[in-house]
């Protein structure tokens, strides 16, 4: 854990390469801010592409398909996200050696990083070329495509744009197709594959042992729009309470300690309460993929009633799931003033 997102620098100027300041970097004269991304805004695709078309690998491995998609389409910049470190580490060495300027390389949880970072509509096709199965029950959760997640590559896609999945597992790629079918407004297709001009680590390996490799097409109709982002309304982070800040007493705010929270794709747990002179303050531990993340919310009063919000000490990465936590949490303390209230009138 710890380490979630990394962006990682492909092309200065003078040549040189280097791991930059978590979050923030340069690249090519570019200034991406990803911590801008996650906390405020931000035009993070448009530092990222500069306008122009964006392709996306996801889990690169040894950055075959990567490197064949660079060289082919240099009008468009090519993102690959892996969340292996040497893949990461050994494309970015490759990347440079081959001096090609429009790619770039992210560390992460693909899951998270299209969910969060790639805005509506962005992208113009996703590449995704053997990923792991995951075909045991117990591992269903570490599938790319797991519940949910097709909708979030969906709508990062562009109308008429293409996800191109390969495979050595039929069943696989069936699974996949079935949760895109389950988002609507898509052309699917599922054929074997014939091979193509570049044949990854991975499809070298199963069809030296004479395994039939799968194709699968989602193509997002031209008439399916990108759902608009609505940043404030998704990500927000504060929250107006109809409870009077003095009503509630911190016995019972300390009930929430040790509370387990759980939404889609991320859980939760409230831990210590802190008493300040106004406000009550709790820690919390957020899990979604790829990242843990511990922050502190704060009960404040406001006006007639209080408010929920997050204590400027904390500056978490402002995913969904933290605004999903806190809107949970809201509703359980406006349930603890209700109770307080009709137990008072007994
Ligand atoms: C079986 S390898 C395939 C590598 C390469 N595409 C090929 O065809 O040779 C799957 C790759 O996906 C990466 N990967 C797995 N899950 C991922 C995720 N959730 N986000 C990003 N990369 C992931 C792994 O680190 C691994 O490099």
């Amino acid at each position: 854990m710890g380490l979630a997102l990394l962006y990682i620098n492909l092309q200065f100027e003078d040549g040189s390469s280097r791991e930059v300041d978590r979050l923030r970097v340069d690249v090519a004269g570019v200034d991406v801010d990803l911590a801008a991304r996650f906390r405020r805004g931000g035009d993070f695709l448009g530092s990222l592409t500069g306008g122009r078309p964006l392709l996306v690998e996801v889990g690169f491995g040894r950055g075959d398909f990567l490197v064949y998609l660079a060289r082919r389409r240099p009008e468009a910049v090519v993102l690959g996200i892996e969340n292996s470190i040497s893949c990461v580490d050994r494309a970015r060495r490759r990347v440079l050696r081959e001096g090609l300027p429009n790619v770039r390389l992210l560390l992460g949880d693909a899951r998270l990083v299209v969910k969060e970072l790639l805005p509506p509509g962005s992208v113009s096709a996703f590449f995704v070329n053997f990923p792991c199965p995951w075909p045991k029950r117990r591992h269903e959760g570490r599938r790319l495509f797991s519940e949910g997640s097709a909708g979030f590559f969906l709508s990062a896609l562009c109308p008429g744009g293409i996800l191109r999945l390969l495979t050595d597992e039929e069943w696989y790629a069936e699974e996949v197709a079935l949760a895109f079918e389950g988002e609507g407004g898509v052309e699917i297709s599922l054929s074997t594959y014939a091979g193509g001009e570049v044949v990854t680590k991975y499809e070298q390996r199963w069809r030296s042992m004479g395994k039939p490799i799968f194709e699968l097409l989602v193509r997002k109709r031209e008439s399916t729009p990108s759902p608009v982002a609505l940043e404030e309304e998704v990500r927000l982070l504060q929250f107006d309470l109809r409870v009077r800040f003095d009503s509630l007493d911190e016995s019972s705010l300390a009930s929430l300690e040790g509370v387990k929270l759980e939404g889609e794709g991320w859980s939760a747990f409230v831990k210590d309460l802190y008493r300040g002179k106004r406000s009550y303050i709790w820690r919390v531990f957020l899990r979604e993929e790829g990242l843990l993340q511990i922050f502190f919310v704060e009960l404040v009063p406001r006006g007639d009633g209080c408010m929920l919000k997050l204590d400027s000490a904390t500056q978490p990465y402002r995913t969904r799931a933290v605004s999903a936590l806190m809107r949970e949490m809201a509703d359980l303390i406006v349930d603890l003033g209700d109770k307080r209230r009709s137990d008072a009138k007994k």
